[in-house]
């Protein structure tokens, strides 16, 4: 598996896998064990976490498997996420949906994960949403004191545009060292407003979320979903496969901004699929008979 560089001494694998529906697929810690063995079978050695999925659980149920098989964690980098704030039974102080980026916020947050994680160190601390009440400087001394104490060895964000990234990133020492964004062929946004452009002027290599659109590719019936099925199938066909999730792996992975996807499916048989993605080259003619077909009209 490629191994892309995020730093001298941190690399993650080209795939990733995310824990976000961990919760809903009801396994075992000896199943989630053996999903988690399966992905570093296939070179997937990066785990994509955040506090709150699965309502404050999925971290737990995580770590229950990597203390289940001790040196599981060597062989792994662990990201997990801090700044949103839900209201839930697992967190009964907290009174409402919002975001809290204060550096006691986020020293209390990474301290639960690596309670939850069962380890002493995240590879890598996003914050999850661009907050409208962050104060830089505070994000600045949380960073620095996690790192200097080894509970966090790098720092990245999600979901942040243009002048949120810059405008953070103008605060701290170290270099943020990705931004994890939507991008699949169904959501264009991050392709289209410049954020990608942005992440290769920072030569931040990039994290994609729902990089098969959560699912609504194959499930949609609106004309849009309709019309990229039916081009991925007959890019499959080209390329000699009938699985259209490799074909929308395949054409993030063309991407020039070293983009990363985060599989989101606990079966192995569909992990496997993006594994294979990585087998596939589209040519420029694919590539945007894909971007045609979800944008429903042609480049200009
Ligand atoms: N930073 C952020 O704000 C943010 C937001 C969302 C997600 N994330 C991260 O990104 C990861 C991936 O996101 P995602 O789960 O939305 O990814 P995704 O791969 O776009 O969507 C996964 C969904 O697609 C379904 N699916 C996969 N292959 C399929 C197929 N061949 N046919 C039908 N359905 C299929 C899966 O069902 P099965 O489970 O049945 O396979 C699952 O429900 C998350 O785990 C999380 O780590 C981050």
């Amino acid at each position: 598996m490629e191994r892309i560089t995020l730093t001298n001494d941190l690399s993650f694998s080209r795939i990733v896998h995310g824990a976000w529906r961990l919760n809903d697929w009801n396994y075992t810690t000896e199943q989630t064990t053996s999903l988690i063995e399966h992905c570093i079978e296939q070179g997937i050695t990066t785990f994509d976490h955040a506090d709150i999925y699965g309502g404050y659980t999925c971290e737990e149920l995580f770590g229950r498997a990597l203390q289940a098989k001790p040196g599981l964690r060597d062989k792994m980098e662990l990201v997990t996420k801090c700044g949103i704030v839900l209201e839930s039974p697992n967190r009964p102080e907290h009174k409402s949906h919002h975001y809290n980026t204060s550096k006691e916020h986020i020293i209390r947050s990474v301290e639960n994960s690596l309670s939850s994680l069962k380890t002493d160190y995240i590879d890598t601390l996003l914050i999850h949403r661009p907050d409208p009440m962050m104060n830089p400087e505070e994000v600045a001394e949380a960073f620095s004191e996690l790192k200097d104490s080894g509970k966090v060895r790098t720092f990245g964000v999600s979901n942040f545009k243009r002048h949120q990234l810059n405008m953070l990133q103008s605060y701290l020492d170290d270099k943020l060292i990705t931004n994890q964004v939507e991008v699949s062929a169904y959501e264009l946004e991050n392709i289209h407003d410049g954020t990608l452009d942005l992440c290769m002027e920072h030569r931040m290599p990039v994290m994609a979320w729902s990089p098969l659109a959560g699912g609504a590719v194959f499930s949609g019936n609106g004309e849009k979903a309709v019309r990229l099925r039916d081009t991925l199938t007959k890019v499959g066909a080209e390329l000699g496969t009938e699985d259209i999730s490799e074909v929308l792996y395949a054409w993030i992975l063309k991407h020039p901004a070293t983009i990363m996807p985060i599989v989101g499916s606990g079966k192995t048989a569909r992990i496997d699929s993006a594994v294979r993605a990585l087998g596939h080259k589209l040519s420029l003619d694919q590539w945007f008979e894909i971007l045609h077909a979800s944008m429903g009209h042609d480049v200009p």
